[in-house]
């Protein structure tokens, strides 16, 4: 598959990592330009590219830098994405330690990725951001293996979802339907879902459990 990886830190350079090793096509940017990821090119085979060529034609696009970047990111980013193109938001909102305050956040009382879906244009899929970024080089596992883990995965395109599900299979974790976009909050962080390392069942139960009270801690 056509991939575009936006953001090369923990999160999005393992996952550059690990899907290049499964064969897909990778471009990778950041925010210093494709100059800085030499190495991560040559370790990889991913192709480095500028922020703004990061989706062309990619099937499934990452976005993976900090909530604060967000607004920065540049307008139409995703315009020569594939059609059908599936998103996936591996953010988090940390306001106390670097982002600041997001006032659709903590005023509108959006979920995070209804944020990143309005900062990028365009519906995504929410996945991987409570799963330590070293676990998606050191946890895979085959499907069936009794401590395979799973991953949380909401958001209200369908289709996308699949393919992001089925996606984080061939990476080696199970997948949970933890529902729509406006559900996500139950894997936002201070969940307990929120860097769970649980089977199918444990991750559901999780879920159920989730509070929507976002704690003076997680604001600004
Ligand atoms: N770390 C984890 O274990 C983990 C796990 C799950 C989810 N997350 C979430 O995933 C997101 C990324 O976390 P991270 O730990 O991977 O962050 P990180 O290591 O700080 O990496 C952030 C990346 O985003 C890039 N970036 C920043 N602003 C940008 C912009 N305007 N345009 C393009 N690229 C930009 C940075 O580029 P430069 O390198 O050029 O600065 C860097 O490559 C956060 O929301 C985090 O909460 C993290």
């Amino acid at each position: 598959m056509k991939i575009g990886i936006i953001g090369a830190g923990n999160i999005g350079g393992n996952l550059t990592r690990r899907l290049t090793a499964l064969g897909h096509d990778v471009s990778v940017a950041n925010s210093r330009g494709p100059h800085t990821l030499k190495e991560l090119a040559e370790e990889t085979g991913a192709t480095p590219v500028r922020i703004e060529e990061a989706a062309r034609g990619a099937e499934v696009v990452v976005i993976a830098v900090p909530e604060k970047a967000l607004e920065n990111l540049p307008t139409g980013l995703l315009d020569g994405a594939a059609e059908g193109v599936a998103v996936i938001d591996t953010g988090n909102y940390y306001p106390k330690q670097r982002d600041g305050k997001i006032l659709a956040i903590e005023v509108e009382g959006l979920t995070e990725s209804r944020w990143t879906e309005r900062a990028v244009g365009r519906p995504v899929i929410k996945a991987f951001n409570g799963t330590y970024a070293q676990d998606i080089l050191e946890r895979p596992r085959p499907a069936g293996a009794p401590d395979r883990i799973a991953l949380p995965v909401a958001g209200d395109d369908e289709a996308a979802k699949a393919v992001v599900r089925s996606l984080i299979d061939e990476l080696g974790f199970d997948t949970v339907d933890a529902g729509g976009l406006d559900d996500s909050w139950r894997q936002q962080p201070d969940t307990p879902v929120y860097g769970l390392r649980g089977n199918v069942a444990e991750v559901t139960k999780a879920l159920a459990e989730a509070s929507p009270e976002r704690k003076p801690e997680w604001r600004a």
